[in-house]
């Protein structure tokens, strides 16, 4: 496909942490393997890597929290201000550890993602978060696990399921081993799912 059939995609990320799935977005940017440009980074979280490494990258980050903005309601509406200003078509959820207010909700419905490593529904939810969900797959004896990415709405990992992959729980995974090599996968899967949003073969 050539670049002028794909739309450039500017993508707001939200991420609280290490931003591993970030920054795989970033270079792809950069690489032109995905027709996109991450236009703003936003945190919960100041000392995050996360903001970290969106700064060493150039791009534009915020720290926005409840701490910046104890209303509730008036920390929706900075992040809506951030999101509108910097162009965002689309918002990418990766690691980001709080929910979003409803006037994003409403501003970008349809339009915001989430990478969840699990196979939604399961280990799913409230909780179900990092090691926790791969310390619930390795005690219930699953012999595959995976990634989802899906919309996001007011509750945790609920919204419509756009895209999932399937990974094999190894005998002998541990905790370390299967987090590490969902991750990794995370990274490629969610680069890939937006440049098949880019490409229009998923639509939103
Ligand atoms: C990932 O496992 C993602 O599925 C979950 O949070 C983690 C974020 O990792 N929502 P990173 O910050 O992108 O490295």
């Amino acid at each position: 496909m050539k670049s002028e059939d794909t739309k450039k995609l500017h993508i707001a990320i939200f991420a609280s942490h290490t931003g591993t799935n970030m920054q795989a977005i970033i270079d792809a940017c950069r690489r032109g393997d995905l027709n996109g440009e991450v236009c703003a980074v936003i945190s919960n979280n100041s000392d995050s890597r996360a903001l970290e490494k969106a700064r060493i990258a150039g791009i534009p980050e915020y720290y926005l929290s409840n701490k910046t903005y104890p209303e509730e309601d008036e920390l929706d509406e900075a992040i809506c201000k951030v999101l509108t200003e910097s162009g965002a078509d689309i918002v990418a959820l990766a690691g980001y550890m709080k929910k979003l207010g409803p006037k994003v909700l409403k501003q970008y419905k349809g339009r915001i993602l989430n990478i969840h490593p699990s196979l939604l529904p399961k280990y799913g939810g409230k909780g179900m978060y990092g090691i926790h969900v791969h310390r619930a797959v390795i005690d219930a004896g699953e012999k595959t696990t995976g990634v989802t990415i899906h919309l996001v709405e007011e509750e945790y990992d609920t919204g419509k399921i756009i895209r999932q992959c399937e990974i094999e729980v190894l005998e002998g995974d541990t905790i370390d081993t299967l987090s590490k090599r969902v991750l990794e996968r995370e990274n490629a899967f969610y680069v890939e799912t937006l440049k098949l949003i880019s490409e229009a073969v998923i639509k939103l």
